[in-house]
């Protein structure tokens, strides 16, 4: 039952399906309701119908169709599609498979000649195609859609450059650093994340038919031809390899469950930064929530599905590896399992991912609270202890005595420069006069003037490569 088998009987085409000739009675009602797979490969309808106009072409080249007949197949196939796209496509609870559905319709239609077109393929090719060209153009849209939410970050960091905020460690404040070059960090994590599909998208971008069931065929079809036909980069040079592969599935899946890691993580901060105890940001009013019972509420529900969606996404991921881990070579009927997960996960992000850009565009920061927690906890000392460096104070003495700098203005409840130059001094002699001056948070951020630091100079340089970077997935 999980063969292909050529050569329809009168009963099999009669009963709609594409095998049964060997068979004395047709499937239990169990096993083919387990084996069914229309609910959701008809996704696939327009890349099946592509590689059918291709093979279509191929069976002509080589004698199988004469003209007339390859132009009413190219015709049927076009009427095909017509029914497809308006969802009025007639399945029957006989079809397994958007495949056999289609040869189905087209034998309906055509007679005999719909009969033709199975000639030299199997459905083990058409499938591994079908997955590829689907994968191919959602890594398309899965890029250009994170080219969009880049640049909902590039515009938030370009109206906030000067702006401070605490830069964190451990979540606890670390060193003060522009907001805009907090936010472009998201650009850069993106940007790796886009990267992934492309590099996906390049090594998937493979023609497998002319594998047949995973031998190739006897007919003379060039399965170069097939590539050319369907506009994919490369031909497959294994038909083994061909029909039973999915890493490439894997690869998208990967992917999309890093780039849902890097959604995951934004979402966190959007609902940590979004509290009364942080008070940095406001989400709008259209991203955010009330609530059923607490009239004063406003949730970042948004933030917090974006950060819940990431969970089923890696569950994608895993339930597709954990499928491919034993599979023997070539096709096997598990591989049917490869699209659910693959649709899923794409799914997801095609939702998540307008929902996320448009929350970020929505964010109202609050100036004065970024500043103030900017500046506490100390978040200088790492300045003072590198400008006694400046002064020849080995580092790790430097340390020890900030770290007693730090101490002293604990107890007595001021921050660095709370703390008169006598008192300075009186810990150690470099700290003279002059390093009060290293206690200013402009200066502390403009002094990390480097090409990756976050100094106004840098970042408005990062700025510039951001917006490239953007523009260039947006396409
Ligand atoms: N529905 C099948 C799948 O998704 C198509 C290939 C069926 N091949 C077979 N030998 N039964 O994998």
């Amino acid at each position: 039952m999980t063969d292909d088998i050529d050569g329809t009987s009168e009963a099999a085409t009669d009963a709609g399906r594409l095998w049964g000739g060997r068979f004395a009675s047709g499937p239990d009602e169990a096993a083919w309701a387990l084996g069914v797979s229309t609910g959701f490969d008809r996704h696939l309808w327009r890349q099946d119908l592509s590689g059918s106009a291709a093979h279509t072409h191929e069976l002509h080249r080589i004698g199988v169709l004469d003209t007339d007949e390859r132009d009413a197949m190219l015709d049927a196939l076009g009427r095909c599609a017509e029914l497809f796209a308006s969802g009025a496509f007639p399945f029957l609870a006989t079809d397994e498979d958007v495949h056999g559905a289609i040869e189905r319709w087209l034998v309906e239609e055509l007679g005999p000649l719909g009969g033709k077109l199975r000639a030299g393929r199997s459905r083990n090719d058409q499938i591994a195609g079908d997955l590829r060209l689907w994968c191919r153009d959602a890594c398309d849209e899965l890029v250009a859609l994170i080219g969009e939410l880049q640049q909902a970050f590039v515009e938030q960091a370009d109206v906030h450059l000067g702006w401070h905020a605490p830069g964190y460690t451990h979540l606890q404040r670390g060193q003060p650093v522009l907001l805009s070059h907090h936010l472009l960090a998201y650009v850069w994590m993106l940007d790796r994340d886009a990267g992934r599909l492309r590099d996906a998208r390049e090594r998937l971008d493979e023609s497998t038919l002319g594998s047949g069931a995973l031998a190739g065929q006897t007919l003379g079809l060039d399965p170069e031809a097939y590539a050319a036909h369907l506009g994919m980069a490369r031909t497959s040079p294994n038909s083994i390899d061909a029909v039973a592969s999915r890493d490439f599935a894997l690869e998208l899946l990967a992917a999309c469950a890093i780039l849902a890691v890097t959604l995951s993580r934004l979402g966190e901060e959007i609902v940590l930064w979004a509290t009364s105890e942080f008070g940095f940001v406001r989400v709008g009013d259209a991203f955010s929530t009330g609530s059923s019972i607490m009239p004063q509420k406003r949730n970042p529900d948004v933030a917090e599905l974006v950060r819940g969606k990431t969970g089923r996404v890696i569950g994608d991921l895993v339930g597709l590896l954990t499928t491919m881990k034993a599979l023997p070579l070539a096709y096997d009927r598990d591989l049917q399992e490869d699209k659910e997960p693959v649709f899923d996960a794409v799914a997801t992000l095609r939702l998540v991912l307008p929902a996320i850009t448009g929350t970020v565009a929505s964010l109202r920061f609050d100036r004065d609270r970024l500043a103030a927690a900017s500046v506490g906890g100390f978040a200088l000392a790492t300045d003072l202890a590198e400008e006694l460096v400046g002064r020849g104070v080995p580092f790790r003495e430097a340390h020890e005595i900030v770290g007693e700098v730090v101490r002293v203005a604990e107890e007595r409840g001021v921050d660095l420069d709370g703390l008169e130059a006598e008192a300075l001094a009186g810990i150690h002699p470099a700290l003279d006069a002059a390093v009060a001056t290293r206690l200013d948070p402009q200066q502390a951020i403009d002094r990390r003037d480097a090409v990756n630091g976050t100094a106004t100079v840098s970042v408005r340089r990062q700025l510039e490569l951001a917006r490239a970077a953007a523009a260039a997935n947006t396409g």
